[in-house]
């Protein structure tokens, strides 16, 4: 922990007490012409952030989204269905899409098919694991060729009239490249970096390391967002704090906890936590991410993808682990009225309750 270090004193200016004693952020940093809320931003994950997830992450106040990682070579290519991945609606700004690729020259020319998206940033993707994403060089690979990521990271600045951030991890196999990365793609030109804290080599177990993140937060000029296991307000505001980043993402914790979002907007702007969503809350945003499922599929394919949804927010319930066997089994609209009016009767478990307040 460096709450208390030489980096978080010279950083306190960062932080400001208000009378009942507790603590908010600076309320916005700048991503180019882009102001961003200091709540926190949506990490993008292929196959669970998309337009339907995206806009329930919105409603509920998250300050920055991403879309799900693309494919430059499948876009230069003239693939439809990756140019779905680039969507971006106006209510969801400020929000970025991501591009992977091996090949910075491939990736160059696939800003052209991004461009007309309009979004507001271009993310490139240093930190996937996936076999099928390293293999042939691209997501976390890129982590071991530094002179490859920076001339990616240097024509796509080239090519982009928006700004290019990159997300990256700590490294492939070892933490030991990760600050040296981080300045040189700063240097080659990335305008903001999201850090989440693992090597590729973990993939996602273990902890996250927000001590090399706040290590890489003192070493650049950028903005630098902070990505790691975050599943509460308060864990949030202690990333903040320790660390001094610009920005928090989170994933896997939004994944299960939407309200995640609210919760941390509440926190950091009244000091104090209301009682948590309970199942009748939860219940209510199911049904209202159906509901925007619908919109871009048909209602058969809505309710297959509802039902790993369906399964996480069960979590932090009594009882989850008998319904989630229901939730993998939602077929109709009968069966998700029945599921919903069950975890409406749930209650949260001690532990999760612990955690939240
Ligand atoms: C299912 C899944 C899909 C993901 N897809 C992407 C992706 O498309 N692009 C990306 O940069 N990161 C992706 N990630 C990584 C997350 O953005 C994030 O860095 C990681 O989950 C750590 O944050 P967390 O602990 O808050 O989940 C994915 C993670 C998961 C679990």
């Amino acid at each position: 922990m460096i709450f208390g270090s030489k980096f978080f004193r010279k950083n306190l200016h960062r932080y400001s007490i208000i009378p009942q004693g507790s603590v908010i952020l600076e309320s916005f940093f700048r991503l180019g012409k882009i102001k961003i809320r200091r709540t926190a931003a949506l990490a993008p994950m292929a196959g669970v952030t998309d337009r339907a997830f995206r806009t329930l992450c919105k409603e509920q106040g998250a300050s920055l989204l991403t879309g799900e990682m693309a494919s430059s070579t499948a876009l230069v290519l003239g693939d439809q269905k990756t140019a779905q991945y680039l969507q971006v609606d106006d209510p969801l700004r400020p929000m970025g899409v991501q591009l992977f690729g091996h090949d910075p020259q491939i990736v160059e020319r696939s800003i052209q098919k991004v461009l007309p998206f309009a979004p507001d940033f271009i993310d490139l993707n240093m930190g996937c694991p996936a076999p099928k994403v390293t293999g042939p060089g691209a997501g976390s690979a890129l982590m071991k060729d530094p002179k490859k990521a920076e001339e990616m990271v240097r024509l796509a600045v080239k090519a982009s009239p928006i700004p290019v951030t990159v997300k990256m991890r700590l490294g492939w196999e070892e933490k030991s490249g990760a600050l040296d990365f981080a300045k040189r793609m700063a240097d080659a030109g990335a305008a903001m970096l999201c850090v989440h804290g693992r090597t590729r080599q973990e993939m996602y177990s273990g902890r996250a390391d927000w001590e090399s993140i706040a290590k890489i937060k003192a070493a650049v000029s950028v903005p630098v967002v902070g990505n790691g296991d975050i599943t509460s307000a308060k864990e949030a505001l202690a990333r903040y704090k320790e660390t001094g980043v610009d920005l928090v993402a989170v994933g896997r914790g939004a994944r299960s906890n939407p309200f995640l979002f609210s919760r941390i907007e509440e926190y950091f702007t009244t000091g104090k936590l209301s009682a948590p969503a309970n199942g009748s809350d939860r219940a209510d945003l199911l049904l209202r991410l159906y509901h925007l499922m619908c919109e871009d599929r048909p209602a058969w394919l809505a309710m297959r993808e509802l039902r790993k949804f369906a399964a996480w927010f069960l979590s932090g319930m009594v009882g989850a682990p008998k319904m989630r066997a229901k939730a993998h089994t939602l077929e109709t609209e009968d069966d998700l009225s029945f599921f919903l009016d069950t975890l409406r009767s749930m209650q949260l478990s001690a532990e999760f309750l612990k955690e939240e307040c």
